[in-house]
């Protein structure tokens, strides 16, 4: 089976799907080359991700990967979201087939921008080297 039945599951149910009007933070990324587009959403209270929600405009996988990411940060502190790698929400999901694994990409990106942009928005000064840019990242062309 090409897709593991977490991939399937959260394809079909996804988790935190919508919108979160006046949102902390708010992270948008594409792939120039598939067209697919993520959003994520984030309240923020104390540094902690109080609630998450995703719209994701693509594949199976990329839907899947955004449902995996959104639990992971869930309740978590903005720290530790900046840490998950596209690669723990792919092992979360009991694994992605390698053309599939930029999809995971997007996630982690989306939510990096989304911490970025809390960032700027409230004056934070954060480490430039924990966002890396995406125009150049080389994962999505
Ligand atoms: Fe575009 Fe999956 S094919 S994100």
């Amino acid at each position: 089976m090409l897709y593991s039945e977490k991939v399937m599951d959260h394809f079909k149910n996804p988790r935190n799907v919508g919108v979160i009007e006046n949102a902390d933070g708010i992270g948008e990324v594409g792939n120039a080359k598939c067209g697919d587009i993520m959003r994520i959403y984030l309240k923020i209270d104390n540094e902690i991700i109080s609630d998450v929600k995703f719209e994701t405009f693509g594949c199976g996988s990329a839907i899947a990967s955004s449902s995996m990411a959104t639990e992971m940060i869930k309740g978590k502190p903005l720290k530790d979201a900046l840490e998950l790698t596209n690669k723990a929400v792919a092992e979360a999901l009991d694994g992605l087939p390698a053309h599939k694994m930029h999809c995971s990409v997007l996630a982690e990106e989306a939510i990096k921008n989304a911490i970025l942009d809390y960032y700027k928005k409230n004056g934070i000064p954060y480490d430039h080297s924990q966002f890396p840019d995406c125009d150049s990242c080389q994962h999505c062309n």
